[in-house]
């Protein structure tokens, strides 16, 4: 089985930095092939915190290589700060580890400040981006101004492509927000200067290399960012991100066919969390929204805004399930139930009086839902220390073969904590 890809089948934050690290240990290669600095993949080992926004979560292991692919949205700057950290922390020490992309899109200052000054603009209309420019830096992809990794290393193609990316940016900043322009010569004197540092990382062509890591039999771990229902054609649009989130998105983003993927494993909460604006059927406003945000730690390890939080929603997983093809489920933060009397699960929405167990996917249609719900008894044990199936309390599994039997996919990892060892791995996966 050596493709494996883990996408997030929810609204992001599922907990794919965990299970690809797991994963990571047995992978010869990771592949970050979408997104950028908007993710926030948290990673916990031995009692020791590491965040990784743009790295691979697959770092952590000395022998696994890492690949930022072509698909990804690169913010040097903070790649930079990334890389430096992780090696004042002990990690990343062979260079060899880490394959940046030449065709990856070069994500710089004037994105992130087109991003922000958008949304402060917006007023009521917000979309509650991150403010790390992934919007206006996918746009200078599509419109063809995009810088890519591998211009860096030509400078003067690099002025000219500068020039050509921020005229227009420089004319939005100045004359519609009434911001400063960007200076280009500062610029382009910082952009040297983490070129150097990026250089050892050059990877002048990351499908070949995949392509050549597949054909050899290696494992290689496709690890996506954000989830499912912030993919920019599937989501809840306009209440997206900017890239695909899907799993086709890995194939795209890294250049490797359909054909060549063997499983695809989606992570999902326990319950349901959403960052940013847009609708959300499930979200609970009471003292049960507030235990899943309080025991669950549902701040964005990005931005550290709060979650919204809510039941788990079975409609919107098998929409998940469906359009990402997905063949096996890991099922994580269930300790976070512990202690609610009874747990709820969405199987079906209400559509004008009408019961539906189809996800609308018109926007706008998802604001009309009424969720329509199953409720089970919980359980008060702290399962945070569980091993496997059976050191879980009736209740706990109970739910677990119920979500199971809904979704119809086999429920293959269960997470118990944020630990690496707090994983009770009910099938291989890899
Ligand atoms: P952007 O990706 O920064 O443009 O933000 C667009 C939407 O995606 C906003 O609702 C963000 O909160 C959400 N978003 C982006 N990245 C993540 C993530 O890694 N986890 C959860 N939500 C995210």
């Amino acid at each position: 089985m050596p493709a494996l890809v883990v996408i997030g089948s929810q609204w992001g934050d599922e907990g794919k930095g965990k299970v690809v690290d797991v994963f990571s240990s047995q992978s010869d290669y990771v592949v970050r092939y979408q997104g950028g600095s908007n993710a926030g993949h948290t990673l916990i080992v031995d009692g020791k915190k590491t965040v990784l926004h743009l790295v691979p979560s697959g770092v952590l292991h000395p022998n696994t290589k890492c690949i930022i692919s072509t698909g990804v949205v690169l913010d040097i700057e903070t790649l930079v700060q990334e890389i430096k950290a992780l090696k004042a922390n002990g990690l990343l020490q062979n260079d060899e580890q880490l394959l940046i992309s030449d065709t990856a899109t070069v994500l710089l200052s004037y994105h992130r400040r087109l991003d922000q000054a958008r949304e402060q603009d917006a007023k009521n209309e917000k979309i509650g981006t991150t403010g790390k420019g992934i919007g206006p830096a996918y746009e200078d992809r599509a419109s063809r101004k995009a810088i890519l990794f591998g211009d860096l290393f030509s400078p003067d193609k690099l002025k000219e492509k500068l020039k050509k990316s921020i005229d227009e940016k420089n004319f939005l900043l100045e004359h519609k927000y009434k911001e400063e322009p960007v200076d280009i010569d500062k610029l382009f004197t910082d952009i040297q200067g983490w070129t150097e540092e990026l250089r050892p990382y050059r990877c002048k062509n990351s499908p070949y290399e995949i392509h050549q890591a597949l054909k050899a039999d290696k494992k290689v771990l496709f690890e996506g960012a954000q989830g499912t229902l912030l993919d920019l054609l599937h989501g809840t649009y306009p209440f997206v991100t900017s890239s695909s989130t899907i799993s086709g998105s890995a194939c795209i983003g890294s250049g490797v066919g359909p054909n060549q993927i063997d499983k695809i494993v989606g992570i999902t909460k326990a319950y349901t969390t959403r960052v940013g604006s847009g609708p959300f059927p499930t979200e609970l406003d009471d003292e049960v929204g507030t235990h899943l945000g309080t025991v669950g730690h549902e701040f964005g390890a990005t931005t550290g805004r709060k979650r919204r939080c809510g039941w788990l929603d079975l409609v919107a997983l098998k929409y998940a399930i469906r359009i990402n093809g997905i063949t096996n489920l890991a099922l994580m933060k269930i300790d976070v139930l512990s202690g609610l009397e009874t747990v709820k699960l969405c199987t079906d929405y209400k559509v004008n009086g009408e019961k539906t167990s189809v996800y609308p996917t018109t926007p706008g249609d998802l604001s009309e839902v009424e969720p329509i719900y199953k409720e089970v008894p919980g359980w008060s044990e702290d399962i945070s220390n569980a091993k496997s199936l059976q050191d879980l309390p009736a209740n706990a599994r109970s739910l677990i073969s119920l979500i199971g039997a809904e979704v119809g996919i086999p429920i293959d990892v269960i997470s118990v904590g944020p630990g690496r060892k707090q994983t009770i791995w009910v099938k291989p996966l890899f």
